[in-house]
């Protein structure tokens, strides 16, 4: 039986925020003890968050108080789930690393920090060893370790699998995000609503870096040396879904490659998490449907259990010899945010990160 973690959650209140408070408080040993936030502080959980998520608000958390999101006031907290907006997050998550606090951030501000684990439970597992650098070279009690965008990871994950078993050489990916991927109250309406909005050039700049950096990390065995380099593009959308970003992927081969075979490792795709068997790892990282409609936004971004923690694939269709087309649908929220989190949390407690 582990010791009962008490974790805080920072933007408690925000669209990551909330799903962490429902999976915390069905956790088995992770518990939602401290929700911080800024401008609801002082006030019961239930009366300020919109729950825009399944359910009701937990039990649990319903009647806390949201608090200031100050480490002098979690004294008994051991650890910090970070969905904090980019640029307020930075300095927050290094002042609570450096006084000792293991902190799980979903923010992008550091990502590309050398030091830092860009982590994706199933596909890198042994750079959470980059935290003994961390700690070491910046002299801090504590760490961080972030998990990636949303959007790269509804990409990376159904792409891992390829890049490790065959000889690929391209991947061209068409994004089509739901509304909930850009926080509380997010985008004007009258932006979205009849339309598809181009996310632009910086959007899908940051997607292709941090599918780059999760695929150089992906490996068969820790030391497998880094693989082969590939040719990535990404052509990023918004549409007005809540949840569940949906993509497309052309993926083209150095050599004539079997579509038949690349469903065949989606679909057997294990990771450590899974191997260890950890809380809120899903049985299958990928479920492969075989519908020629499916995935679908609304049916299928609950997928995997826990709910929500499996990535769709579908539609996949040998395009010519070298080329296979898929379509990928990830819960952004869920598995792109709280749950990958709450899944790293889990990773690092097993490696001892965590006590
Ligand atoms: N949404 C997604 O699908 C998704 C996926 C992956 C990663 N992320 C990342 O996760 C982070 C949060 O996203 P979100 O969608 O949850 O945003 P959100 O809905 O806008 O929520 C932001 C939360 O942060 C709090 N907050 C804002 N400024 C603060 C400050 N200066 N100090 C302390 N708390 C502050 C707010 O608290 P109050 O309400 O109390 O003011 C609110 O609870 C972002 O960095 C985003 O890039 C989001």
């Amino acid at each position: 039986m582990r010791r009962t973690l008490k974790a805080a959650i920072l933007g408690a209140t925000g669209l990551v925020g909330i799903e962490y408070a429902r999976m915390l408080s069905q956790h088995p040993y992770i518990k939602p003890a401290y929700l911080a936030g800024k401008g609801s502080v002082g006030k019961p959980y239930e009366e300020v968050v919109r729950w825009q998520t399944a359910g009701q608000v937990p039990k649990e958390v319903a009647s806390m108080e949201v608090k200031p999101t100050d480490p002098k006031l979690m004294d008994d907290v051991d650890l910090i789930f970070s969905p904090l907006p980019q640029g307020a997050a930075g300095p927050v998550e290094e002042e609570f690393a450096k006084l000792g606090f293991p902190v799980i951030s979903n923010s992008p501000d550091h990502r590309f920090d050398p030091d830092v684990p860009l982590l994706v439970p199933e596909i890198n597992p042994h750079t959470v060893k980059l935290i003994d650098e961390q700690k070491k070279r910046r002299d801090w009690k504590g760490f961080i370790v972030t998990t990636p965008l949303c959007t790269a990871q509804g990409a990376a994950i159904p792409l891992a699998p390829i890049y490790m078993n065959f000889k690929m050489n391209g991947a061209f990916i068409t994004t089509i995000q739901s509304l909930s991927g850009a926080g509380y109250p997010g985008i004007p309406s009258l932006d979205v609503v009849d339309n598809i909005l181009p996310l632009g050039d910086a959007y899908d700049a940051k997607t292709i870096k941090e599918i780059t950096r999760i695929l150089s990390e992906a490996r068969r065995a820790v030391n497998d040396p880094p693989m082969q380099e590939v040719s990535l593009a990404a052509t990023t959308h918004r549409i007005a879904t809540i949840h569940g970003h949906y993509e497309v992927t052309y993926v083209t081969f150095k050599e004539d490659t079997d579509a038949g075979k690349v469903r065949e490792v989606l679909e057997n795709f294990r990771g450590e998490p899974q191997e260890l068997k950890l809380p809120t790892a899903p049985e299958k990282p990928i479920i492969v449907v075989d519908q020629d409609n499916r995935p679908q936004v609304y049916f299928d971004r609950w997928s995997g259990n826990p709910p929500g923690m499996s990535v769709v694939v579908g539609r996949v269709k040998q395009v010519n010899a070298r080329t296979i087309r898929m379509v990928s649908l990830i819960h952004n929220t869920v598995r792109g945010a709280a749950g990958g989190g709450i899944l790293a949390a889990e990773l690092l407690v097993e490696k001892g990160y965590i006590e």
